[in-house]
């Protein structure tokens, strides 16, 4: 398919993010959460020249992407591009600055958590319950198994609690247990086998109306594959770590087990010398973003800086 035929996606609190970070040019600065390079690609003009942008996603299909994009929209910049889970942040910035020759510290970095439109809409990864395709929900295809085979062995008890856990699913126990009855006959293997296992768990007179039936279970099931709120509080203060006295952290979040994540983080390493939490109360996208891009409505937008000092207690 032809780039301009794929998905896309729009980058969310762009300018928000632009403006908390005040880029010069010369700086380093990280995308721990790449996608297809929006923010990247901003960032990126406003550290030519000399800068340096170390990107990472742990999808190789968003890396190729935004390399691509990198090469036409950019100019007068290193980049260093790193196929890794951001829990990885501090080696791959002391990869890339040592490659480049560069102090080990940063001057910002962005994570932009959650997945982005172009996974969404892609049938084949099953990440979306709006179109029927192989039921993977992998962000890295190169690592671990399926959901399809997860769904074969796991307990109906193991299932309810991912549910409810990760999903708030009120019918949680219901589900999980036509998933295991049925696929004593029929293996399931599709977004649409989950998708009918989750209705005929949930009576229709009982939904609610403003929220696909199926919404909270892929949810949940997503988050629960990828490991997604894993050790997230430690890897956002370890990312802060690497930033340069008066460098800037940001993190945008969709989901309210990542914010909280980002928030005690933030608490955590306030509570010393070294960091200051910018804004007390998180920022959330203008309505005309949310106009524009419905799909922002969610987000939460926290700031942390490192003092000038840089020191910790
Ligand atoms: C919301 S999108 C980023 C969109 C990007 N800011 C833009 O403007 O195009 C989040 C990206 O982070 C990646 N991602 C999510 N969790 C990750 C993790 N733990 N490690 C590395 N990449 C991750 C996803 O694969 C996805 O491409």
């Amino acid at each position: 398919m032809s780039e301009a035929a794929l998905p896309t996606h729009v980058s969310v609190m762009l300018d928000e993010v632009l403006d908390a970070m005040n880029l010069q040019p010369g700086m380093v600065v990280v995308d721990g959460t790449l996608g297809l390079a929006g923010h990247s690609v901003a960032m990126a003009k406003q550290i030519a020249p000399g800068g340096l942008l170390i990107g990472i996603d742990w999808d190789q299909a968003m890396l190729a992407r935004a390399e691509a994009r990198l090469k036409t929209e950019t100019d007068g910049v290193e980049i260093s591009l790193h196929h890794a889970d951001y829990r990885a942040l501090p080696d791959c910035v002391r990869e890339a600055c040592a490659r480049f020759g560069r102090r080990l510290l940063v001057d910002a970095i962005l994570l932009d958590l959650g997945l982005n439109n172009a996974q969404i809409e892609d049938a084949l990864r099953g990440i979306s319950f709006r179109q029927n395709g192989p039921l993977d929900m992998r962000m890295d295809v190169s690592k671990g198994v399926p959901l399809s085979e997860i769904l074969k062995t796991i307990s109906a008890r193991e299932l309810e609690q991912i549910l409810w856990d990760l999903g708030d699913e009120r019918w949680a126990r219901q589900i999980a247990k036509v998933i295991v009855e049925r696929r004593k006959t029929h293996p399931i293997e599709t977004t649409d086998d989950l998708v009918d296992c989750i209705q005929a768990a949930v009576p229709a007179a009982k939904r609610d109306k403003r929220l696909h039936v199926a919404t909270r279970s892929f949810q949940a099931l997503r988050i629960y594959i990828n490991g997604e709120l894993d050790e997230l509080q430690q890897a956002i203060e370890s990312a802060a770590r690497c930033l340069n006295p008066g460098g800037t952290l940001v993190t945008l979040a969709y989901h309210s087990g990542e914010d909280r994540a980002a928030k005690h983080a933030f608490k955590a390493l306030s509570q010393g010398e070294g960091f200051t939490n910018v804004f007390k109360k998180p920022l959330r996208p203008s309505e005309e973003e949310v106009a524009r891009n419905p799909k922002s409505r969610s987000a939460v937008m926290r700031v942390l800086r490192r003092n000038d000092s840089g020191e910790e207690q």
